[in-house]
């Protein structure tokens, strides 16, 4: 199991300015290259925001001055509206483990379109695709949903149900889809994210429900003590938390030993359900996501992004006791809700795509990835790290690995900033944020991790030229 790279020191502060500097004018410089190279986005950008927010689909995409719009996706690849070919490292905000168009995926659409995409009734193949999804995460029951959203949503209102109590516990800066409960302290700015230990309630949207935040407590990560503190102040009205075992929206910060073993027996002893939100790891880091990779089991855990081959399919599950729950009068329902589409790729995914084999080669393809990064970065004297997770990985611009969200306000923001249009601008498709991270698919190569690395190192003596 791969563990964070080696690390450097961090420079003097007077080099920090110079880098962050260099930074800016790199950053000016490929944006204008950019914006020249990307008139068919722009144009496309002027059209889409006559009738769609901001142009896009989902505020996540958004871009200044525009985004990056593609066409289509092949392989590893992927070509933009003005026709250049980038080699795909953003994976559709890790969905797409399984590249795009995979020739086995785009058979099973078929076959399964061809029967027929949508019956609101259950098939065979949805009952096999619980079957296998319970098999890799050691769900006793499973249920499907169409989003990460929908499955945080579902399983905190099952341990609302079970617990009979109202408040949740989430991690500092942690994501968990868009409904009311959790868009609290997502990435929170400094000036509104209160005490290191008591992490303040900072909504993240407007159009909550007034008192929402009634309901909310926040933790930081990788922070036993705290939650201790927490519970023992309040469990009697804590009816859950929900964590990503592996923090993946400020690029990657994984659990300290101990701590997600801390944190099962803190629920135990408190009656709260422990809930992992397995919407980034699951199926991506280990074939039963972080649940196997870490062997702390949760109570209930939520699933979405990978688990449905690059289709519109989520899920939760967990022990039977909650999940029978829903047949004792909790709601849990959605008309496409394992639809025979989904079904069937999702299927055909985890069986025949993503096997023992399929993640021995995301390991070899991630590690020499992370590892080439971490040498470049090490050649150069970048402040920076790189984690290495198989098919998900990150540089980040801070010398020692993260612990928890506080430590991401310490990355340089400035230097995502240039690398950014410098990759794009070289045929290299990333998020564009800083708190993303890499997802590597079954079919990209070790020529395609060359090529990346050959980019980064460039930008990193670009950086320090
Ligand atoms: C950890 C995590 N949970 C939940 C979600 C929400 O998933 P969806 O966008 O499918 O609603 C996301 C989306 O990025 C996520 O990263």
């Amino acid at each position: 199991m791969s563990q964070p790279m080696a690390t450097i020191a961090k420079p003097a502060s007077a080099a920090t300015d110079r880098l962050v500097a260099r930074a800016n004018q790199i950053r000016e410089t490929e944006m204008r290259r950019l914006l020249e190279r990307t008139p068919g986005s722009a144009r496309l950008f002027e059209r889409a925001k006559k009738i769609l927010p901001f142009g896009v689909v989902s505020s996540f995409q958004k871009m200044e001055p525009y985004p990056i719009y593609l066409s289509h996706g092949k392989g590893s690849q992927v070509w933009d509206q003005d026709g250049h070919g980038y080699r795909d490292f953003h994976g559709g905000f890790g969905a797409m483990v399984v590249g795009h168009a995979h020739p086995r995926i785009v058979e099973a659409v078929h076959e399964a379109s061809s029967r027929g995409t949508h019956f609101a009734v259950t098939t065979e193949e949805a009952v096999a695709y619980g079957e296998e999804l319970c098999r890799r995460f050691n769900f006793e029951m499973i249920r499907f949903a169409n989003s990460g959203t929908e499955a945080t949503m579902d399983a905190i209102r099952v341990a609302r149900a079970a617990t009979g109590r109202d408040v949740i516990c989430k991690i500092e800066g942690s994501y968990h889809g868009h409904h009311d409960a959790v868009m609290f302290s997502v990435v929170p700015n400094a000036d509104v994210m209160g005490g290191r230990d008591r992490p303040a309630k900072a909504p993240v949207s407007k159009g909550l429900v007034k008192d929402a935040h009634k309901y909310i407590e926040v933790v930081p990560f990788n922070d036993a003590g705290s939650l201790e503190k927490l519970f023992a102040q309040r469990a009697n009205e804590i009816a859950c938390i929900i964590l990503e075992p592996v923090m993946m929206n400020i690029g990657l910060v994984l659990p300290q030993p101990g701590y997600l073993e801390q944190v099962r027996e803190l629920c135990t002893r408190y009656g709260v359900v422990m809930i992992y939100d397995e919407v980034k790891t699951g199926v991506t880091i280990a074939a039963g996501g972080a649940t196997e990779r870490f062997r702390v089991q949760p109570d209930l855990a939520c699933l979405a992004k990978a688990v449905a081959g690059g289709l519109p399919g989520a899920a939760f599950g967990g022990r039977g006791d909650l999940m029978r729950l829903i047949e004792r009068g909790v709601s849990q329902m959605g008309t496409y809700n394992g639809n025979p589409l989904v079904a069937h790729v999702g299927l055909v995914t985890l069986k025949e795509i993503l096997t023992p084999a399929a993640y021995a080669y995301l390991a070899k393809l991630g590690a020499r990835l992370a590892g080439g990064c971490q040498k470049a970065i090490d050649k150069y004297n970048i402040p920076a790290h790189t984690v290495d997770l198989g098919a998900k990985g990150c540089v980040s611009y801070r010398p020692q690995p993260m612990k928890n969200y506080r430590d991401f306000l310490d990355t340089l923001p400035e230097i995502f900033g240039a690398s950014y249009p410098w990759l794009l601008n070289r045929g290299i498709f990333m998020t564009p944020g800083d708190e993303e991270q890499w997802t590597l698919s079954i079919q990209h190569t070790e020529a395609d991790v060359d090529t990346y690395l050959e980019v980064f190192a460039e930008f990193c003596r670009e950086l320090t030229a």
